[in-house]
């Protein structure tokens, strides 16, 4: 039995406790992945528990990942496993809603830690032994707003364009070395993030016309699991979103997207 628990591969999924990262974590549950699920709170713990009825191992690390301290504990905890990781899903991650001089500057230097420097960080930290293992795959959880300026979400944006990019970036220099990056773009989607943003008067705020968490999660998957680079998360629309907004004007973009975000937007869906 032992035996045969380790060979299963490892997983790793950051914001692993609620929304696209526990699908994503369900998927990777459901294909005999054992997993290590991270959250900030200790929800992180029920989420674990609920994955177990696949008959993985799963176990549960609460860290906040917007700090040094926190990242190190996930690499510590990876390390202490004695096993390779075949998998890490770099999912957690926040916005704020509301105009950027109304926010707090710790707030913006919070979403930037955990949007841009914890991956930077995990990546740092688990490739040497990826690479040393002959092999890897990472699915950055980016966003659609990774192609447009999002005011009223002003850090957000570009700090899911960083990831994007930073992707792309390494992923050239990887490929020799059998690591694989996969990109998952989602559009709206039906979690708890805008409430987190504090966009509940905003387009935004209603989950009604969102993208559901399952359909994102599998769309992201899938792609890791076929070996794609980029994939967008989402229905029809949201397709045809990304390809839209790689020939739009910035300003034009901005116009639009400052619509839906701004606090008390007369828009009831953000379409
Ligand atoms: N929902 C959307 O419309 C949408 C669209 C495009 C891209 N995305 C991206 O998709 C990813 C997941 O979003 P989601 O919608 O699933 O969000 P969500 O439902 O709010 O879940 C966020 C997850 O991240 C964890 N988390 C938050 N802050 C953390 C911290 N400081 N340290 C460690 N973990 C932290 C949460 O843990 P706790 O629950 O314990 O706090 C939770 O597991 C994010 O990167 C987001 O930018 C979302």
């Amino acid at each position: 039995m032992e035996h045969k628990k380790m060979k299963r591969k490892l997983a790793m999924v950051t914001g692993g406790s609620a929304g696209i990262g526990l699908e994503i974590a369900r998927l990777l549950a459901q294909d005999q992945y054992d997993l290590l699920l991270v959250g900030a709170s200790s929800r992180v713990f029920e989420a674990a528990e609920s994955l177990a009825q696949y008959g993985t191992q799963v176990s549960a690390l609460q860290a906040d990942l917007s700090t040094e301290a926190g990242n190190q504990a996930l690499l510590d905890a990876v390390k202490h496993s004695g096993r390779p990781l075949d998998v890490a899903v770099l999912n957690a991650g926040i916005a704020i809603g509301g105009a950027f001089i109304d926010n707090p500057l710790d707030r913006h230097l919070q979403l930037l830690a955990l949007n841009i420097t914890s991956p930077v960080r995990l990546t740092y930290g688990l490739l040497p032994d990826m690479i040393a293992q002959g092999g890897g795959k990472f699915l950055f959880v980016s966003s659609l707003s990774a192609t447009t300026p999002t005011p009223y979400e002003s850090v957000y944006g570009p700090s899911k364009a960083f990831l994007t990019s930073f992707a792309n970036s390494i992923r050239e220099e990887l490929k020799e070395q059998g690591i694989q990056i996969t990109t998952l773009h989602p559009g709206a989607t039906a979690t708890e993030f805008h409430a987190r943003a504090g966009m509940q008067t905003t387009a935004f705020g209603d989950n009604s016309w969102k993208n559901s968490p399952e359909l994102v999660a599998k769309q992201g998957y899938e792609a890791l699991q076929a070996g794609k680079t980029n994939v967008v998360g989402g229905d029809e629309t949201t397709q045809q979103a990304w390809v839209a907004n790689r020939s739009m004007d910035e300003e034009e973009k901005a116009r639009i997207h400052a619509e839906r975000a701004m606090p008390n937007s007369p828009l009831q869906r953000g379409v």
